[in-house]
């Protein structure tokens, strides 16, 4: 297994470019089911959920096409298109690698009138059940019935009739089913407390741009009017907002000053906003977002919510980023049962950290310093990176194949902005 080693103490100045984001990667590449058309989708990361998913898709009768890119670019441009299905069943040993594979449950269901899907199964972070995605669409007229670690679903006549739903807590992976599923049903579905990230707004973006007729897109409440068919469209993939984050994040710990190439501000406002309250100069530029630091970050409180609120997915890297800070900083993790993976490892170089249920208090050290760690989830390993910028002597992190789902090219990234860090392939 390959290992990223870091030598600390640059400060990172310069640009890094922002990927495709991986979250909206990962509901688009499903869409495709949805039609008999190529959907072609620009700005594809180069992650490893992104290829694990075109396998998946490869299974079902899609066929993948990567235009050719120089290796020096980031993202590349896929062509999907399923002709006919082969197959509407995804299995348990593709699923449980990959959770997001779920997602392909409802594309499924609206275009072939059935699905049988392997349970994900939980993961690091928590026990991650999909009741919320199978009640939504049995409330659009599916008919599900669980055997045997699988999820089988059926349309009765074939097609989806349309209802209305409200689900009890946000769901972002529920929503997007939700939405695939019901693009392509006979009646109107309406989705109320529905997720409103910016990925969830991509996706409806790209459903739109296919045919489907979605109102309210960007707000708790989604009204899908179903179509009887979708057609072909080229789509780009929105910017990474967590990677900009996260990489906002080490340039505060290492007092630096870099610009985050594509970031857009209005889709990770509470993240700016937290890097504002640890003192960051954060500001807009033509082609992107710059974040500076000097000085150790201030303390911060922060509590994990659905988006607009602060990001889950950006929790362990201000928590690594507050290791240094002067002072203590309060997080609250609201979403997940078991996001703190990545304390005991941060505990390793010499953060000062107490995690007390769903929250921790991070008192700021003088210093962090280097030491092998275990990368657990994805985010978890961002962390571990963060700190390892920052720490005087070397960080070894191990398990990087956790990094590489969720970061394109992350060592080049921060090699390119002066840090000093390598990848030693295991073989
Ligand atoms: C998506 O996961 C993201 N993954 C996660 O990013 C992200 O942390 C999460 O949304 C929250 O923003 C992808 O988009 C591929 P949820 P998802 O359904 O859809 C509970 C990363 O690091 N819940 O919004 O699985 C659930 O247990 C990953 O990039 C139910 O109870 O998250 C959790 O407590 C990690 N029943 C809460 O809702 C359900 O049927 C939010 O989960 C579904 C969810």
């Amino acid at each position: 297994m390959d290992q990223i080693v870091i030598r600390g103490g640059q400060r990172l100045k310069g640009r890094i470019p922002i990927s495709g984001a991986k979250n909206a990667a990962l509901t688009l590449l499903p869409c495709a089911l949805l039609t008999d058309e190529p959907l072609t989708l620009r700005n594809l990361p180069r992650l490893a959920d992104v290829d694990g998913f075109g396998h998946l898709l490869n299974q079902l009768g899609c066929s993948t096409t990567i235009e050719g890119s120089r290796p020096e670019d980031f993202g590349r441009v896929m062509t999907a298109r399923t002709t006919t299905l082969t197959s509407t069943v995804a299995p348990y040993d593709i699923v449980r690698k990959m959770r997001a594979s779920i997602l392909v449950l409802g594309p499924l269901l609206a275009r072939a009138g059935e699905a049988t899907v392997s349970l994900p199964g939980g993961c690091a972070i928590g026990n991650r059940p999909i009741d919320l995605h199978l009640k939504a669409l049995e409330a659009f007229g599916a008919q599900i019935e669980l055997t045997s670690g699988y999820v089988k679903a059926v349309a009765p006549g074939g097609r989806l009739a349309g209802g209305k739903f409200t689900f009890p807590v946000v769901s972002v992976g529920a929503t997007e089913n939700a939405l695939m599923a019901a693009s392509l049903a006979k009646g109107t579905c309406v989705l109320e407390n529905a997720a409103r990230e910016p990925e969830i707004v991509d996706l409806c973006n790209c459903l739109v741009a296919m045919g489907a007729h979605v109102e309210g897109i960007g707000t708790e409440t989604l009204t899908i009017e179903g179509v009887d068919r979708l057609h072909g469209a080229t789509y780009r993939v929105m910017a990474d907002r967590i990677e900009a984050g996260s990489y906002a994040c080490a340039a505060v710990i290492t007092e630096g000053d870099v610009e985050l190439v594509g970031a857009k501000a209005d889709e990770m406002e509470a993240t700016l906003s937290a890097l504002r309250q640890a003192g960051a100069t954060v500001e807009e530029t033509k082609t992107g977002i710059r974040v500076a630091m000097s000085g150790r970050a201030q303390p911060v409180t922060l509590s994990t919510a659905p988006y607009p609120g602060f990001a889950t997915d950006m929790q362990a890297q201000f928590m690594a980023m507050a290791t240094l800070g002067s002072g203590a900083s309060l997080f609250t993790e609201t979403i997940f049962e078991n996001r703190y993976m990545h304390v005991p490892e941060l505990a390793r170089m010499g953060c000062d950290i107490d995690v007390r249920g769903r929250s921790a208090v991070v008192r700021g050290v003088d210093r962090l310093v280097g030491a092998p760690v275990m990368a657990t989830d994805l985010r978890a390993s961002m962390s571990l990176i963060i700190a390892g910028l920052a720490a005087q002597g070397t960080t070894e992190v191990n398990r990087v194949y956790h990094l590489d789902r969720g970061y394109e090219r992350l060592e080049e990234k921060l090699q390119a902005v002066g840090a000093d860090i390598e990848r030693i392939s295991a073989g």
